[in-house]
């Protein structure tokens, strides 16, 4: 099986990330490091600790991470997923504990620790990510590789450039895309495809669960938010395509190209400049999404909610 760290900022699409990770057998999941995104660290910690106590995910260490970007202000999306970071579902007080080390010393520690090179996925800003690197260049051949969710080969959505991951950090994102690790990116252009329509929502509720009520809760919210913010039909559900395409390699269609992170625009600040068509002459250091078999990984979503129970 893979081992994987997640790093996230759960928010709803994270949380069916953990959900996925920690139900799919090919994933050996280490643990979970937090960061502020989606709402503050304090906040994304607790839900990780949520969503593993609702969903019966036991032992894996959750490690709180970056409470900001490298450099500047943070920003936080309530617009999307609420003042907790994951609106709808009522959670009881978790029972998961959180570790006592903090994110990069909690990486620092496992991937030193782990037998083999350990798979990185990000599905938050790249502030956790960056900071590990910055301080533990050493441990960089200790990372399989990074397969994180950001960006995008066209629009943004937090600003018409750029998308939320990459804009709220994109010192960390920056320092992540020139690493030279292996690297697959997974943006809006990709999940703007992955829409969870209400079929979806129907066929995780008739699971019938208490997990499933809460996840099925978990969408409804998030596709209000969509429908009222972006006026979108359906919410797209963009963090779990890394884990779904770590287990199912052809689930998302790759292409192997040069991606720059603009840290200076005048509007454009957090763009990620995919070079699709060569056009720069740089050495291509992305795999980078390009579309996705949606009927497939709706199967895997449905089915890592079943297997949870
Ligand atoms: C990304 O931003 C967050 O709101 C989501 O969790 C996802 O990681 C999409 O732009
Ligand atoms: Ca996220």
């Amino acid at each position: 099986s893979i081992p994987v760290i997640l790093d996230c900022d759960p928010g709803h699409d994270d949380a069916f990330n953990i959900l996925l990770a920690a139900a799919h057998p090919a994933v050996e999941l280490l643990g979970i490091t937090t960061v502020a995104g989606n709402q503050t660290v304090g906040k994304t910690t607790l839900n990780a600790r949520r969503v593993c106590t609702v969903a019966g995910i036991e032992g894996v260490p959750i490690a709180a991470g970056m409470a900001g970007p490298l450099r500047g202000p943070g920003i936080v999306a309530p617009d999307i997923h609420g003042e907790s970071g994951l609106d709808g579902p009522g959670f009881g007080e978790p029972t998961v504990p959180v570790d006592g080390r903090d994110a990069v010393t909690f990486l620092r520690d496992t991937l030193r620790a782990h037998p083999v090179p350990v798979t990185l996925v990000p599905t938050g800003p790249l502030t956790n990510i960056a900071a590990f690197l910055l301080a533990h260049p050493e441990l960089a051949d200790r990372i399989e590789r990074v397969v994180l969710m950001g960006g995008s080969t066209g629009r943004g959505n937090r600003t018409p450039a750029a998308e939320f991951n990459v804009l709220a950090d994109p010192e960390a994102a920056d320092v992540v895309f020139r690493s030279g690790l292996h690297l697959t990116m997974i943006g809006l252009n990709v999940s703007h495809r992955a829409l969870a329509t209400p079929r979806v929502v129907a066929r995780v509720r008739a699971l019938g669960t208490p997990l499933a009520g809460v996840c099925a809760e978990l969408l409804t919210y998030f596709g209000d938010a969509y429908r009222e913010v972006f006026g979108f039909p359906a919410p797209p559900l963009h963090d779990p395509l890394t884990v779904a395409h770590l287990v199912a390699p052809d689930l998302v269609t790759l292409v192997h190209a040069p991606v720059a992170i603009e840290l200076t625009g005048t509007h454009t600040r957090g763009a990620t400049v995919v070079d699709l068509d060569g056009v720069t002459g740089a050495r291509p250091n992305a795999y980078v999404g390009v579309d996705v078999d949606v009927d497939a990984y709706w199967d895997l979503i449905v089915d890592a909610v079943r297997t949870l129970g």
